[in-house]
């Protein structure tokens, strides 16, 4: 059984890009078979997979708009133990080449329908918009992870988000589901912390994470060396919180152990 999880927030700078290329390292340690897509035209993912952009030849933005094959795009094992389809600031064009052209919507389901199988995770990192790339995750995705900063303006783009996700439920996903909403870059030292967590609790329940993610410079520090934080401080707090989080996804999703 694959799982495709969208980790999406239309709110810029809040963890997603750490939260899939570190969540992807550990279960791929755990021995799980991982792809992970860079859905973001910042190419974060990849640059942080440790994989040069210059050097790409073919990227999610060919994949697309039906230029190039998954074969041709895919990087197999990259620094960070998981396959990775790459992008880059091209990515961009592939939104307007998607304009009005058939299934635009359902690019990224029709070219997973052949090759998620041969995963146990799929990781979309989406970009910091609402916008046709994020939908296109959505439709192809099985469920979301929604990192939140537990800061001021972090409950703003919620309720937007939380509409897109029923949209999409509603017209053309209908088992898409919360698989779990991650509170990120935590510091329980701060009263604010405290009470966005708390308010998350609140809105959404057991969909929390009970593992938090605390800020923690060396998950600041990895992407530089294109590395997972599990590859460059493995005893960091940082690498131990991604660890927990992975065993929490695999009792929450009741996956076996991987063999
Ligand atoms: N737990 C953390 N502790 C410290 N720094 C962090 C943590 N998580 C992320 N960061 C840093 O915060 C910045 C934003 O993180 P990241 O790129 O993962 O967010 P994002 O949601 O993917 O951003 P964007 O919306 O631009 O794609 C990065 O510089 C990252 O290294
Ligand atoms: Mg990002």
């Amino acid at each position: 059984m694959t799982r495709i999880i969208a980790i999406t927030n239309q709110k810029g700078g809040v963890g997603k890009t750490t939260t899939c290329v570190n969540l992807g390292a550990t279960l791929s340690e755990m021995g799980y078979q991982v792809l992970v897509i860079d859905f973001d035209p910042q190419g974060n993912a990849t640059s942080g997979s440790g994989v040069l952009k210059t050097t790409i030849e073919h990227d999610v933005r060919g994949l697309l708009l039906g230029e190039s094959t998954f074969r041709e795009t895919c990087i197999l094992g990259t620094e960070a133990g998981y396959d990775l389809l790459p992008s880059d600031i091209q990515l961009t064009e592939a939104e307007v080449g998607l304009i009005g052209q058939a299934r635009a919507q359902f690019r990224l389901k029709d070219v997973l329908a052949e090759q998620a199988e041969s995963y146990d995770f799929v990781l979309i990192d989406c970009p910091p918009a609402l916008s046709m790339l994020t939908i296109n995750g959505l439709i192809a995705a099985d469920g979301v992870i929604v990192p939140v900063q537990c800061e001021f303006f972090a409950l703003e783009g919620i309720a937007a988000l939380i509409e897109t996700i029923d949209q999409v439920r509603g017209s053309h996903n209908p088992e898409l589901v919360i698989d779990g909403v991650l509170r990120t870059m935590y510091d329980p030292r701060t009263s604010l912390t405290r009470q966005v967590s708390q308010q998350l609790e609140q809105f959404f329940g057991e969909q929390v994470f009970k593992t938090v993610i605390p800020r923690n410079v060396r998950l600041a520090e990895a992407p530089s060396h294109g590395l997972p934080v599990l590859r460059y401080d493995r005893l960091s707090k940082g690498a131990l919180s991604y660890l927990a989080l992975a065993s929490e996804l695999r009792k929450r999703l009741k996956l076996k152990k991987a063999a």
